[in-house]
């Protein structure tokens, strides 16, 4: 449950020693394997409306708990706020060029909806609409695919103080009401919508420990919480079907196998409870419409009070499932973590493991076992991979950023992806995270996951040599097919 370690062997300094070494980089074996995907492949990138757009005050744009949230002392370890980011707000055509340049088929980006209701509710922005239809349009000119994600975690602040945002059901009525109101702008050029993104990351982080926001620590906000996001993405997914009914509508939940610590049967015991408190808690009631019976059982005390026809609706059939993937954890038994009695991490203390800036094991093999999940006890749904990539300590040299761990994190993970198809998996897409570097949450600027560089005093963007790599390897794949777009 540490997916954000700063330290340890994923450090800056860690990396660096092992740079110096040259343990990692050019001569490395990439591990490459099959990269040629069938033809239809969507290769995109992805980003979230908070960590790139800045402009905080912009044209009417209301405040969402991550605006409040980065002004709150000590939130973010930098002390930054989203204020400026990337400022695509209005670098947006510069950034979509960009995007063209790599060969993107398709992007995955998020609306603000305090950009559309500043007050959550109530009245329309229509300036915060002309945005993001101005943003279809040059994405649409340039042959890119959008996939809008409806809720990347900015809910407006106003909604967060008058009603404890989504641990009441009343926000989520209005989150369909907003979606509504983005279709009706939007349905006419925009297929392809994600409701949500990572219910477990917004309840936990944001609800529970209060490293994100809205900065609440109560555990007693999780299940009310993740309840009425499933609850918005059932509500927002009926409305979409009704408007266009030829959309196309999923969610990007995040996947982190949890295995155990070690071979002790409560290990064991502890890691099924540990992917069943955040990976089945989502998956499971939008694709079989029940909870997991471990967390039913375990927490059966913190459930809100639920209306008949919740789990229905919740579990109406997707188009796809998103699936947003980086590492994996795991699990030991201790009997003094109330209700769980697993602990869980990231960071263990195996030598030799490779790991991320984030401190995050560098795991390609997840891909082949969350597919494998997926195929097993959910019926093989058609998948996106919403999210998937790396941040490293990058430093720009002159025009250019050598960023070989990326690339090698990237063949790999893509290789094992590959694999998963061969064996049956229906992946549609993938969506590298991230497009460019970006406003990283509570690490702020500091953490870089792009394949583009963002100098973030100048505001220049350099593509880096993992972009370079990515925009090859959708050429190869195309086999020099043209673009999709012209
Ligand atoms: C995911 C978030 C995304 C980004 C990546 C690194 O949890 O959805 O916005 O921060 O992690």
């Amino acid at each position: 449950m540490e997916r954000r370690a700063a330290t340890g062997p994923g450090s800056r300094e860690a990396i660096a020693g092992l740079e110096r070494k040259g343990a990692v980089g050019g001569g490395m074996d990439q591990g490459e394997g099959d990269l040629s995907f069938p033809e239809g492949f969507l290769f995109g990138a992805a980003t979230a409306a908070f960590q790139i757009e800045g402009a905080s005050e912009a044209d009417g744009k209301g405040p969402s708990i991550w605006d409040a949230f980065t002004r709150r002392a000590g939130s973010v370890r930098t002390g930054e706020n989203g204020d400026i980011a990337c400022d695509h707000y209005h670098r947006y055509r510069e950034d979509v060029s960009l995007m063209a340049e790599l060969g993107l088929d398709a992007y995955r980006g998020s609306i603000a909806w305090p950009r559309i209701y500043p007050e959550g509710r109530g009245r329309v922005n229509p300036a915060g609409l002309d945005f993001y239809s101005r943003l279809t349009d040059a994405l649409l000119a340039a042959g890119i695919e959008p996939f809008f994600t409806l809720f990347h975690w900015d809910l407006p602040q106003r909604l967060q103080r008058e009603l404890g945002g989504f641990r009441s059901r009343e926000t989520a009525a209005l989150f369909a009401d907003y979606v509504e109101t983005v279709v009706r702008a939007l349905g006419d050029r925009v297929r392809r919508w994600i409701t949500i993104n990572e219910p477990w990351e917004f309840a936990f982080f944001g609800h529970v420990l209060g490293e994100q926001a809205p900065g609440v620590r109560n555990p007693l906000a999780y299940l009310p919480v993740i309840h009425n996001l499933l609850l918005a993405h059932g509500l927002a997914l009926e409305r979409i079907r009704a408007l266009r009914p030829k959309s196309e509508v999923g969610v990007a939940l995040s996947y982190t196998p949890i295995f155990p610590a070690t071979e002790s049967a409560r290990d064991a015991w502890s890691a099924a409870v540990g992917n069943a408190f955040m990976n089945h808690i989502s998956l499971k009631p939008l694709l079989k419409g029940r909870y997991p019976e471990l967390i039913a059982r375990r927490l059966r005390l913190f459930f809100p009070r639920m209306e008949r026809g919740d789990l229905e609706l919740i579990s109406r059939p997707l188009d796809f499932v998103g699936i947003n993937y980086y590492s994996r954890e795991r699990a030991s038994y201790r009997w003094y973590v109330p209700f769980l009695r697993s602990w869980i991490t990231g960071r263990d203390s195996a030598e030799g493991v490779e790991r991320t800036a984030m401190g995050w094991e560098v795991w390609p093999e997840g891909f082949g076992h969350i597919l494998s999940v997926l195929r097993k006890d959910y019926g093989n749904p058609p998948v996106y991979i919403t999210e998937n990539g790396a941040a490293f300590v990058d430093s720009l040299v002159g025009d250019r950023v050598h960023d070989p761990r990326r690339v090698s994190f990237l063949a790999r993970y893509l290789a094992a992806l590959r694999r998963s198809m061969e064996e049956g998996s229906d992946v549609r897409g993938y969506f590298l995270w991230s497009l460019m570097d970006n406003f990283e949450w509570s690490y702020g600027t500091e953490k870089r996951f792009g394949i583009v560089y963002v100098d973030y005093p100048s505001q220049r963007r350099i593509i880096k040599d993992s972009g370079l790599w990515y925009r090859d390897l959708i050429r190869r794949s195309r086999g020099g097919r043209a673009h999709a777009g012209g």
